[in-house]
């Protein structure tokens, strides 16, 4: 990656199961426009998988398909850095680090541990509870100036702040620290089953969420199936969250305004409408299945590019972790 003057931007996922229409539309479709803007590091976050207990022939398949599709979408090794988290050790260093810089109550005050702990009784392991940590490492590893999140990583981005702001208030100007962003152009894409939920990979209702990798029959029976309301009008409104949520998923898939999509569908009923909406997204997501199989089929060149990535954000990831531990007071080797 070339020295530039551009904001560089730092994101990741975990691989912890399929990917859903809605990580595509709300993240994944940014993290490849930003590429022309930005500078951009995006990760693998499997060290964060692992605070929830995984099978592992699972995560393994699950990282090289989340790599595979990533590609697929469009990140592009030409322009981004694109690698596996436990593949560049700083982080797991630097997090630990932070660690000790990170307080228990602010830990606690973490509603995503909370709702995990309940989720997870039986698992309530120290890694979930220091999450944050390591998600700051990842961010402040590579001096990044802005963090696309969804909602539900605000508290953690605002805590990764506060970390770095007080480790340069300790020692000496060491972290950038990053901005948060929730991208404006970022649908959030509800569950077809209950259009009041975010749609999510961990739903048990295997019609409330659309995966990338759908056959296309399967994608139109799920939004045959999707929940609407009885008006029968194809109308962005309030209440109507069935149907504002179609509406929100043609328009991003076919770059319509729901003023255009009202006018379309003026006098035809839902099952016209939700047709449209299946075939639109299946036809948007084929050639990216065809890309992912490609991928898939060549594991000589997936291998040389998340381990050229992992080098490279090794490299920059190293600058960072040896300043720290200078400043910190650790011998040098
Ligand atoms: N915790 C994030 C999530 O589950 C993933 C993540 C890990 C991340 N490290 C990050 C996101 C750093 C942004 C920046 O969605």
């Amino acid at each position: 990656m070339e020295q530039t003057n551009k904001k560089r931007i730092f994101s990741a996922i975990q691989p912890s199961g399929v990917i859903t229409l809605g990580n595509y539309l709300g993240a994944l479709r940014n993290w490849v426009s930003f590429q022309e803007e930005y500078e951009c590091i995006y990760a693998l976050a499997d060290l964060h998988t692992i605070t929830v207990r995984q099978e592992p022939a699972a995560l393994r398949k699950n990282t090289m398909e989340a790599y595979a599709l990533l590609l697929a979408c469009g990140v592009d090794l030409d322009k981004s850095l694109f690698f596996i988290q436990s593949h560049v050790h700083q982080h797991a260093e630097l997090a630990w680090i932070l660690n000790c810089y990170t307080q228990f109550g602010e830990l606690s005050r973490m509603t995503q541990f909370k709702d995990k702990s309940l989720k997870h009784a039986d698992n309530i392991n120290a890694g979930l509870f220091t999450y944050p940590a390591l998600m700051a490492a990842d961010i402040l590893l590579y001096g990044a100036d802005l963090v696309p999140i969804g909602a539900d990583q605000k508290q953690h981005l605002e805590l990764a702040r506060d970390i770095a702001i007080r480790f340069n208030g300790i020692y000496s100007p060491t972290f950038t620290v990053p901005e948060g962003f929730i991208p404006k152009t970022g649908a959030r894409i509800m569950s077809l089953a209950d259009p009041t939920k975010k749609m999510s990979k961990s739903d048990e209702n295997v019609n409330a969420t659309i995966c990338l990798l759908d056959r296309p029959e399967d994608i139109m029976r799920k939004f045959k199936r999707a929940v609407t309301d009885s008006e029968a009008c194809v109308r962005y409104a309030e209440g109507k969250d069935g149907i504002n949520n179609l509406m929100g998923i043609y328009s991003c898939v076919t770059g319509k305004s729901y003023e255009e999509i009202e006018k379309e569908f003026d006098g035809r009923g839902y099952g016209d409408f939700k047709t449209a909406v299946g075939d639109a997204v299946a036809a948007h997501l084929a050639p990216i299945q065809e890309k992912f199989r490609a991928y898939m089929a060549d594991k000589a060149f997936m291998e040389k590019s998340y381990r050229e990535s992992a080098e490279k954000a090794s490299y920059i990831a190293e600058k960072m972790l040896a300043k720290v531990k200078r400043k910190i007071g650790f011998v040098g080797k």
